[in-house]
């Protein structure tokens, strides 16, 4: 992850799919890292629930789920150079928003 826009080109009517969980080593573009850190959130869940530091319908668990990351899919409209967010705090993703100017 970086703290800026990443510029790249992306070509008409192309399927792309932005990266939100940070992990991929394809930046800004999911590269499938997404599903071995939903394996890990589970993981630390089970593991949680099985010391009896949560339960199954303890608010933590729903937390700790509710950070599953999924990759932005879009469609680029026109051959075009664009800013696509690096920092994964935009609220415009996958474009930047400038949001990280506040880091
Ligand atoms: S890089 Fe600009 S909002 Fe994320």
């Amino acid at each position: 992850m970086k703290n800026k826009p990443h510029l790249v080109k992306i070509e008409k009517d192309k399927n792309y799919a932005w990266c939100e969980c940070a992990e991929s080593k394809n930046q800004p573009f999911c590269d499938g890292s997404h599903t071995k850190v939903k394996e890990k959130y589970d993981n630390i869940v089970e593991a949680l629930i099985d010391i009896n530091l949560i339960s199954s319908s303890d608010e933590l668990k729903k937390l700790i789920t509710q950070n599953d990351k999924n990759p932005v899919l879009f469609k680029a409209e026109k051959d075009i150079e664009v800013n696509l967010c690096g920092c994964k705090q935009s609220e415009n993703a996958p474009y930047c928003s400038g949001a990280h100017l506040k880091l």
